[in-house]
Order: C-alpha cells, then sequence, then structure tokens
C-alpha cells in the first residue's frame, strides 16, 4: 500500500521536467528567430526561457513533497502551463483576451504556488523561501504589464 502510494508521480518532478523541456524549446525558438526574420520570435523565446522554463523549474524545486495525491500541485501546474500557452498563442495571433484568459490562470497558478508555500512550516524563516516569494511577486507584477502592453499594441 504504501510502496503503491510513493510510487505516484508528484506533480513537483513534472513541473521541474517541463521547466527544462521549454528551456531548450525556447533556445530553438531564439535560434531560429533571427534567419525566419519574426518579429515576436525574441519575445516568445524569452518568454518560454523564464516564464515556462526558469520559473516553472523553481517552482517545481519548491512544491512541499506533501500529502499524495496533491490536487492543488495539478492544478498549479495546469494553470501555469496552460496559461501560458494562451499567453504566447494570443500574443503570436494578436488576440488580447486570449492573453487576459491565461493571465486569469496564470494569476491562480501564482496563488496556490504562494498558499503551498505559506503551508510549508519546515521552511519557515529560511532564506531560500524569501527569494522563491519575491519571484513570484515579480511575476505577478509582470502580469498586468503584459495584459496593458498587449491591449496597447493590438
Ligand atoms: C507571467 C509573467 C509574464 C507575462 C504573462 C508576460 C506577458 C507579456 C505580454 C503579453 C507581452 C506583450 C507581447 C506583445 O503583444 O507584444 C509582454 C511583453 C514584454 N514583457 Fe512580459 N510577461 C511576463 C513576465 C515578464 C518578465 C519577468 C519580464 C522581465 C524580465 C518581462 C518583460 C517583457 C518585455 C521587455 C516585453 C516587451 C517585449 C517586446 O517589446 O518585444 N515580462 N509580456
Amino acid at each position: 500500500m504504501d510502496t503503491a502510494r510513493s510510487s505516484v508521480v508528484a506533480p513537483g518532478p513534472v513541473m521541474i521536467a517541463l521547466g527544462c523541456v521549454a528551456v531548450v524549446l525556447g533556445g530553438l525558438v531564439a535560434a531560429f528567430t533571427g534567419p525566419l526574420d519574426w518579429a515576436k520570435g525574441s519575445w516568445a523565446a524569452a518568454y518560454l526561457v523564464l516564464v515556462v522554463g526558469a520559473a516553472q523549474y523553481v517552482m517545481g524545486r519548491m512544491r512541499p513533497a506533501g500529502r499524495r495525491p496533491d490536487r492543488t500541485g495539478w492544478a498549479q501546474l495546469a494553470g501555469w502551463d496552460l496559461g501560458s500557452l494562451l499567453v504566447i498563442g494570443g500574443t503570436l495571433v494578436a488576440t488580447p483576451v486570449l492573453v487576459d484568459l491565461g493571465s486569469a490562470l496564470l494569476v491562480a497558478a501564482l496563488a496556490l504556488a504562494l498558499l503551498a508555500d505559506l503551508r510549508a512550516p519546515e521552511r519557515a524563516g529560511a532564506w531560500g523561501t524569501w527569494a522563491y516569494r519575491a519571484m513570484l511577486l515579480v511575476l505577478l507584477a509582470s502580469i498586468p504589464v503584459g495584459i496593458v502592453l498587449s491591449h496597447l499594441r493590438n
């Protein structure tokens, strides 16, 4: 019974894996941006590397290994990746309402990440947890800026 439980996949390692895939994907997009003369390519590459890649990797590393099944962890993962897909798609097809929808999912995912962190007593006071919370706040603050830019430009 215990063995079966511990073998269930947790969201943290999946976030780490998806984050690594996104960094590679971002690098590939960056490589093709110049040759294809793709105007939004450098933005898409930076977004993939920083937001979908690095931030998701850190979220995965910081996901508390609590009880399983970790439904809120999966909801966080889904919100971050679906939200990012909508933000990238909405930007590439110049449809700000998709960016708005994606942003709502991203905010929900950030809230879940913050709540999980606040409920992890073993990390209280550790400097890493403050750096992590600062990262979540920077991401949260970037979202309205992205929404405004998207509406102004389209
Ligand atoms: C979850 C986090 C973020 C979201 C949802 C987001 C979203 C967006 C969107 C939708 C745009 C407008 C794209 C367009 O229509 O041209 C944009 C542009 C931009 N963002 Fe973000 N962003 C985020 C994080 C960040 C961060 C952390 C930085 C800084 C390190 C950043 C820097 C920029 C810059 C410099 C632009 C202008 C790019 C250009 O003109 O090509 N963003 N972002």
